[in-house]
């Protein structure tokens, strides 16, 4: 063989054989795989290719100018997802503890611009030490160059960050500028200080874990998204997720061919809302019903689960649909349900996906810590994410709308296309029980029997206003319809609004309230 073929075959196993036996070992012992096992496990078998495997570092400091780090610690390159481009950059903690340098940070830019040039996703997969600490400024220069396309790149093409190792310091602020965050349990975490930090500053004594494990995000501080028991679950993730894409703000969102009926009625739904207005329900098994083969892939399902956020298909056409589940603080909006879902929202309209909302809303949670933090302006998220959307707006009340909570919930007013109710829905300005103690004050106290003269003010409120028949007299609610044809309504209001174009006026952007 010609010696400069085996020389490239021997630079290149050099390459691929990382940081060599040991750390790969240990990397496998403590759960995790190596950077180029997660490639193959994300992409469609073969499909990978990789770029600049022969970069190396250009640092001397600290006996660098002696330290090989193969690959410069990151495996960078584009493959496919059922049999579409993607772009993927993988961290090696085998070299070097996947420190982030100059190159490595070069690497990740090449990727992250052939991503934006080509309009297709970019994937992250993190696991570091964060900035190589013998490379000193040059590394946060590195970090800045990858936040500033971080940016760029939102709302043209997905951007996913998978969290398979330590993510600490500032570097948690390229995920957080990413879409969506996918952690793998008990083996990523993420924090801008750590506990040792931690306790010399506060005094406080946290695990890591517990500090930024992937549960602590998952459901306490709505940093990530989803949580995957192991790596191949979490990696599996992904690639459902990217299924309900496009592949840029351009396209529209992947038609599935439709294995489920089209003119299935949801025959459980007409029996299936409680006889009281008080009493919950699981708002899950109302999706299940309408969405193509009851699948779908939930957002944040650890993180204020009075809000539902998920993905899923009616009709193969892909569509992001929220919820107010009553099974949680009896489906109110409070701070954070508001912050996941225009998240959601606005996600949904950056790549033309269209949203469905489904309303059973009582109103925004009452409560000092509610007020004191900000529900103003956390609430006011929700009216602009809604206003602002310009993809296609179902809107389905099935029980209770109530006051700004109907408002936020994406009605009429909002801008909703089509608003379908259930003839359970008690669309007003505020529940009977409420509205009826302030109009017929006077009268109540007045009463001999004023138990008996409350339940029949309450009454005489809910005959006249908690229905939808009011809000549909006035154009508010397109159609009132038996629960069972949730499904086929949907689909055709779908249909209907396929063609949706709607612009907003001219300006650089807007001031959303955050
Ligand atoms: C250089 C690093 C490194 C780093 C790890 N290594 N992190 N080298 N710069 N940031 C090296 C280790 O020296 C070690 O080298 C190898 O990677 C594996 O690390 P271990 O410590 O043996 O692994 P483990 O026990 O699993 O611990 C992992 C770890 C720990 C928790 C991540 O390595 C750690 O605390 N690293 C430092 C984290 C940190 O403070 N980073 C800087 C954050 S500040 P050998 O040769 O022994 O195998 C930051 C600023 C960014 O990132 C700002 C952006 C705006």
């Amino acid at each position: 063989m010609d010696n400069r073929i085996q020389n490239l075959k021997e630079r290149r196993e050099a390459i691929m054989a990382g940081g060599g036996e040991k750390r790969i070992q240990k990397q496998h012992d403590s759960g995790k795989y190596t950077a180029r096992e997660r490639i193959e496990k994300l992409l469609d078998p073969g499909t990978f290719i990789e770029i600049d495997a022969f970069v190396e570092h250009r640092c001397t400091e600290f006996d660098m100018a002696n330290t090989s780090a193969p690959g410069e610690g990151v495996v960078t390159g584009y493959g496919q997802v059922d049999g579409r481009l993607i772009y993927v950059y993988a961290q090696d903690f085998t070299v070097i503890g996947g420190s982030l340098g100059e190159m490595h940070a070069a690497k990740i830019c090449k990727v992250m611009d052939l991503a934006l040039k080509m309009g297709a996703p970019c994937i992250g997969l993190n696991d570091s030490g964060g900035a190589r600490i013998q490379e000193g400024v040059d590394a946060l220069s590195g970090y800045g160059n990858i936040f500033y396309r971080n940016t760029i790149s939102s709302g043209v093409i997905p951007q996913i960050s998978v969290i398979m190792g330590p993510c600490a310091g500032g570097a948690v602020y390229s995920p957080a500028l990413t879409d969506f965050i996918f952690m793998v349990d008990k083996t990523s975490n993420m924090f801008i200080t750590g506990p040792q930090v931690i306790k010399t500053v506060t005094g406080e004594e946290v695990t890591a874990e517990a500090l930024g494990g992937a549960m602590t995000h998952n459901s306490v501080s709505g940093v990530a998204h989803y949580v995957g028991e192991n790596e191949d679950a979490t990696l599996a993730a992904v690639r459902k997720l990217l299924s309900y894409l496009p592949s840029n703000n351009m396209e529209d969102a992947p038609l599935a061919p439709v294995s489920d009926n089209l003119n299935r009625l949801c025959d459980k739904l007409d029996s299936f809302m409680p006889d009281s207005p008080n009493k919950a329900y699981d708002m899950y098994e109302v999706i299940r019903e309408i969405v193509d083969e009851g699948d779908f892939f939930e957002i944040q399902p650890h993180y204020a689960r009075n809000m539902i956020t998920c993905f899923a298909r009616i009709g193969g056409r892909p569509v992001g649909l929220l919820a107010n589940q009553p099974r949680a603080l009896a489906g109110c909006l409070d701070i954070n349900a508001s912050d996941k879902a225009s998240r959601f929202i606005m996600f949904c309209n950056s790549f033309n996906i269209p949203l469905v909302t489904l309303v059973d809303v009582p109103g925004f949670l009452p409560g000092v810590n509610q007020e004191q933090g900000g529900i103003i302006r956390h609430g006011a998220k929700m009216l602009y994410a809604y206003s602002n959307a310009t993809v296609p707006k179902i809107t389905m009340v099935l029980r209770k709308a109530y006051g700004g909570a109907y408002l936020a919930m994406c009605s009429k007013d909002l801008g909703a296309d089509q608003v379908i109710a259930w003839p359970m829905a008690e669309i007003a300005v505020m529940g009977p029980d409420g509205a009826a103690n302030i109009i017929f004050r006077k009268e109540i106290a007045a009463a001999e029997d004023q138990a008996a003269a409350r339940a029949e003010k309450i009454a005489e409120y809910k005959e006249k206003f908690a229905n939808p028949y009011r809000a549909a007299a006035r154009g508010f609610v397109d159609r009132v319809i038996e629960p069972s044809r949730s499904r086929i309504e949907i689909l055709h209001a779908l249909e209907m609004l396929e063609t949706k174009r709607e612009t907003l006026p001219p300006k650089k952007h807007g001031n959303f309230p955050v």
